[in-house]
């Protein structure tokens, strides 16, 4: 899901650089003998122990403290202060990507884990990658405040053909079918093209984008789209999963975040690398500023970057919590500067 607005002028220009192909070739008849078969075949997989259960508890513990950092009275162990007034404002529930939280220590610590960096370096199959600034989710069950329904969407414009992003989510907390978690239409990134060979209009879900806001990599299906892809043997799935794993997706395929049912706390990182051939060198520059300012992106780390210094908002105000810097600033190592795009390989 983009995190950002911008101007519709903005979004005009931009939409004339639609690439219109894969920006990778694969070999479809090649096996690897990993995860990178199931992933060719359905355009997702789940990667088991990416990082240790104590590793992820680690980030746990983190994503808690970032949140009782704002001092709004949230208490982990208090469902009573489970509600929006006692946390900062996210999207949809629990996906925080405002007041610097994409630059946060744990964040770039998050994305490089070398585990995870060899996810990405295995599928593209370079070492010259650069990463999305995104953001992250905690969500909680049974939040008494929250008008929630699904929401099924893919984060690629429809006017970009192939495969051109790959989306991750690394997590943390034990993810089992009452849990809040990642929901995913296996194999409808593979139907993308046939599914926008005629005109689609986007659902009128109270998330939806406005129409003239052309550049979002961004499409929210409706239940009529929902089921063609199910009658063309796709299949909706609730990603389980334990601390640790980590789940990969073609940005093509349909999926959304469904909220806890049970009593546990959602805890994820979305981490997303492309090549950095697949950038321009405006788009560098952009991604440079962002870093720099410890502004967040999209989930794509070559394009749709848009530094904006937009403040979160809250009941139609500014957050008066709003920050442009992270609470714990990030170790800068020449690796973090290369996944940044910032330096040169
Ligand atoms: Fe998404």
């Amino acid at each position: 899901m983009a995190t950002q607005t911008s101007t519709i002028e903005e979004g005009l220009t931009y939409g004339a650089q639609f690439e219109q192909k894969d920006l990778v070739d694969f070999d479809t008849s090649r096996t690897y003998g990993d995860w990178r078969d199931e992933f060719h075949r359905t355009g997702c997989v789940v990667i088991k122990n990416v990082i240790s259960k104590e590793r992820a508890q680690y980030y746990v513990d983190k994503q808690l403290q970032w949140l009782n950092n704002f001092e709004l009275g949230f208490d982990p162990k208090n469902p009573e202060t489970w509600t929006a007034d006692h946390l900062p404002v996210s999207f949809k529930g629990g996906m925080y990507s405002a007041y610097g939280s994409s630059h946060e220590k744990m964040m770039w610590e998050g994305r490089t884990e070398p585990a995870v960096v060899d996810i990405f370096e295995k599928l593209w199959e370079t070492k010259e990658l650069i990463c999305s600034f995104d953001g992250f989710n905690v969500s909680m069950p049974n939040r008494k405040d929250l008008n929630w329904s699904p929401w099924p969407h893919c984060d690629q414009n429809p006017n970009r053909k192939g495969m051109q992003a790959v989306q991750g989510l690394l997590n943390f907390a034990p993810s089992g079918p009452k849990d809040g978690g990642l929901v995913l239409m296996k194999g409808s990134a593979k139907l993308f093209d046939a599914f926008f060979s005629r005109e689609r209009e986007q659902d009128d879900h109270e998330d939806a984008p406005p129409p003239e806001l052309k550049f979002m990599d961004l499409f929210l299906f409706n239940k009529k789209d929902v089921q063609w892809f199910k009658d063309q043997g796709c299949e909706l799935v609730k990603i389980d999963m334990e601390p640790g794993d980590f789940v990969l997706w073609d940005s093509r395929t349909m999926h959304y975040a469904q909220l806890p049912e049970g009593d546990q706390i959602r805890h994820v990182q979305y981490i997303c690398m492309t090549p950095r051939r697949f950038a321009t060198e405006e788009a560098l520059v952009a991604k440079k500023e962002c870093f720099e300012k410890f502004i967040g992106t999209t989930h794509w780390p070559h394009c749709n970057i848009r530094p904006t210094s937009d403040k979160p908002m809250r009941n139609g105000e500014p957050c008066p919590k709003s920050r442009a810097e992270p609470f714990e600033k990030p170790i800068v190592t020449d690796q973090v500067l290369r996944l940044a795009g910032v330096k040169a390989y």
